[in-house]
């Protein structure tokens, strides 16, 4: 099985690495020391206390209790509206599924951050019950943000710590700097035009397997190797083949991701409370592989473990589907997209780069 994505063509070229696009007080990524700070927290500290609705009330400098119930209002407005989507949850991507089904929204019938999260939240998990022969699950307003999805995901009300798993993982994953997706948001936004503009256009970025579309891809790696010893060999053949290693690497981070670490405790705290983690030993086996066969290729590039690799296998422990990994991180980064696009449009200023012509002359 081909689990990894082409090495990109213009990998010389520079991505804008670097470059300081926006002021901004959502987040700040410390790439040397390995260091993420949201909306004033270190995310250490946020994952463990933090429910998505206080990370959405941090970003969106709001009261919490408001935001729980803004959610819980979104989710049901999104259910009310499904008949209207047209054939956008039959697509056999998620990703596609979740664009084509918010590009649906009307601005002026979502007219709150909270409308749009709630959405994306009713979309991801119609399409994956959908996917299987299932009956959508209809949101329960009452509950919060991470019992609701799982539950309109999976079709049962989860334990509290299967709930304390998934507010975990949204509130590691909700904002992250410039990353591609956000400033795709942040182009739009800077146009005046709508947030579901700006949302679609995120969910196209998150799409792609260089950004959001990794960890699924990092499940099928576990399974194809299957036994730790069988992991340097598989990893090997992946970059002989001239395809990446998914969830190694970073753009910004030259350590490991903080957020791998935050994750792995997450998980550490399921174990404990009597949940089956089955592919944390696999999984730490074929990073301390990974990172050893990476090395030798690029002794002076750092290529650790990113967000998606223990993402895998916490989503997957938490009874998610694969296909269905890269919509919840949608989910979650809902927050932070929607955070962006507010800053943005405060500022006024339109984004307008700048191109250098290597074209041909026009004839004399
Ligand atoms: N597997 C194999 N090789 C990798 C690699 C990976 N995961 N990540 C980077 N490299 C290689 C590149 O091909 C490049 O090789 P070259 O110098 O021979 O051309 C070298 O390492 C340096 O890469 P760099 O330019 O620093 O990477 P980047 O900043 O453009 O890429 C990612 C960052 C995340 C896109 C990249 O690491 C990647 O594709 N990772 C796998 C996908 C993934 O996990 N995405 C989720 C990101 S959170």
């Amino acid at each position: 099985m081909n689990t990894s994505a082409p090495t990109p063509a213009n990998a010389k070229s520079t991505g804008l690495e670097g470059v300081v696009v926006a002021d901004t007080r959502l987040s700040d990524v410390d790439g040397e020391r390995g260091r993420l700070i949201i909306a004033g927290h270190d995310v250490e500290s946020l994952a463990t206390r933090a429910t998505f609705e206080g990370v959405c009330a941090l970003l969106w400098g709001r009261d919490d209790a408001a935001v729980r119930m803004a959610l819980g209002r979104g989710r049901a407005r999104a259910w009310s509206k499904r008949a209207g989507l047209g054939d956008a949850l039959e697509a056999t991507d998620g990703m596609e599924a979740l664009r084509a089904a918010t590009a649906h929204l009307r601005s002026s019938e979502f007219p709150d951050d909270a409308d749009i999260a709630g959405a994306v939240a009713v979309f991801a998990s119609a399409w994956a019950r959908r996917r299987e022969g299932l009956a959508p699950v209809a949101p329960d307003e009452r509950l919060g943000h991470a019992a609701d999805l799982l539950r309109m995901s999976v079709g049962r009300t989860p334990d509290p710590a299967r709930i304390a798993g998934v507010d975990a993982y949204l509130v590691t994953v909700s904002d992250h700097g410039m990353n591609a997706s956000t400033f795709a948001a942040r182009v739009v936004a800077s146009t005046a035009s709508d947030t579901v503009s700006a949302i679609v256009a995120a969910l196209g970025a998150l799409k792609g397997p260089l950004h959001g579309g990794a960890p699924g891809p990092v499940l099928d790696m576990l399974d194809a190797i299957a036994v730790p010893e069988g992991a340097a060999a598989w990893l090997e053949g992946e970059l002989n083949a001239g395809r990446r290693i998914m969830g190694m690497g970073h753009r910004v981070y030259r350590v490991r991701d903080p957020r791998a670490a935050v994750l792995e405790r997450a998980l550490l705290r399921l174990e404990q409370a009597g949940v089956s983690t089955p592919r944390v030993a696999l999984a730490r086996a074929v990073e301390q592989a990974a990172v050893g066969v990476l090395r030798a290729r690029h002794p002076t590039r750092p290529l650790l473990a990113n967000v998606e690799f223990y993402t895998a296998v916490l989503l997957d422990a938490l009874g998610f589907p694969r296909a269905l990994f890269t919509p919840i991180f949608a989910v979650a980064r809902t927050a932070g997209w929607c955070a962006h696009i507010a800053e943005q449009r405060a500022t006024g200023r339109l984004i307008r780069p700048a191109s250098r012509y290597t074209g041909a002359a026009p004839p004399a």
